[in-house]
C-alpha cells in the first residue's frame, strides 16, 4: 500500500484520525488547510502526512498546490468541506484522483435523505451522514472518535470497491424532535 495517496479536505479538524490511520496503513496523506498544522506520526509508521496551506475560497490554488504535494495522482479523497464550498472544491480537486478513484463526502447537520448529491459523479461516492447520540432525556454531538470510527468504515468500504452507499454515524439530525 506504501505508494497509495490520499487527500483528505478537512484532516486537520475533527478528521484528523483518519489521516493518521491511513499514514499507518502506508499511505502518503495531504490535507490544505489555513492554519499550519502538522499531525505527527509515529516514526515506525509506514506513510506520512503532508500539510499544505491553502483555503476552500481558492480552489485551483489549492488544487495546484496538493497536486504539487501528492507527487502523483490520489487514490482516495474524503471531503468535510462546509456546503457554500464543498461543490467547487471538490470539482477543483476531481483532475487530481485516478480514473474510478473513490471519494468520501462527510456531510453535518440537517440534510435530506439523499442530498445534496455526490460532487463528482464520474467517481465512486460514500456519503457520511454525522447526525447526534441520545443519551437518556438528553442529546450530544458525536464525539471526533465516533465520527473518525464512522468515516473509517466508510474508507474501508471506498477501498474495498464496495457500492456506494449512506453511512450513518448517530441518529438523523432532521428526524431530531426538539
Ligand atoms: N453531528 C455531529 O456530531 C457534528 C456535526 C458537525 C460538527 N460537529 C462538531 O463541530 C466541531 C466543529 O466542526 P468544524 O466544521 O469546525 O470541523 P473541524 O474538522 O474541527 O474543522 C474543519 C477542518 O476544515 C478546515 N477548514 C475550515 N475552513 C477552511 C477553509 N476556509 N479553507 C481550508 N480549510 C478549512 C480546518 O482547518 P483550518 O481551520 O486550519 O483551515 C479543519 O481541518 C467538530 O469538531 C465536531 O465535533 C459535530
Amino acid at each position: 500500500m506504501s505508494s497509495h495517496r490520499a487527500l483528505i479536505l478537512g484532516g486537520t479538524g475533527m478528521l484528523s484520525g483518519v489521516t493518521r490511520w491511513l499514514a499507518g496503513q502506508g499511505w502518503h496523506v495531504v490535507v490544505p488547510s489555513r492554519r499550519y498544522c502538522p499531525i505527527p506520526v509515529d516514526d515506525d509508521v509506514p506513510g506520512r502526512v503532508r500539510w499544505i496551506e491553502a483555503r476552500w475560497e481558492r480552489p485551483e490554488r489549492l488544487a495546484q498546490d496538493a497536486a504539487r504535494a501528492l507527487g502523483g495522482k490520489a487514490d482516495l479523497v474524503v471531503s468535510w468541506v462546509h456546503s457554500a464550498y464543498r461543490v467547487p472544491v471538490l470539482n477543483a480537486v476531481a483532475g487530481l484522483l485516478v480514473e474510478d478513484g473513490p471519494v468520501v463526502e462527510v456531510h453535518g447537520g440537517s440534510i435530506s435523505p439523499g442530498e445534496p448529491r455526490p460532487a463528482l459523479t464520474g467517481h465512486p461516492t460514500q456519503r457520511v451522514v454525522l447526525g447526534y447520540v441520545r443519551e437518556g432525556a438528553s442529546t450530544r454531538w458525536l464525539t471526533h472518535a465516533e465520527i473518525v470510527d464512522g468515516v473509517l468504515v466508510a474508507v474501508r468500504r471506498a477501498l474495498a470497491d464496495r457500492p456506494r452507499t449512506e453511512h450513518h454515524v448517530g441518529e438523523p439530525v432532521s428526524h431530531h424532535a426538539h
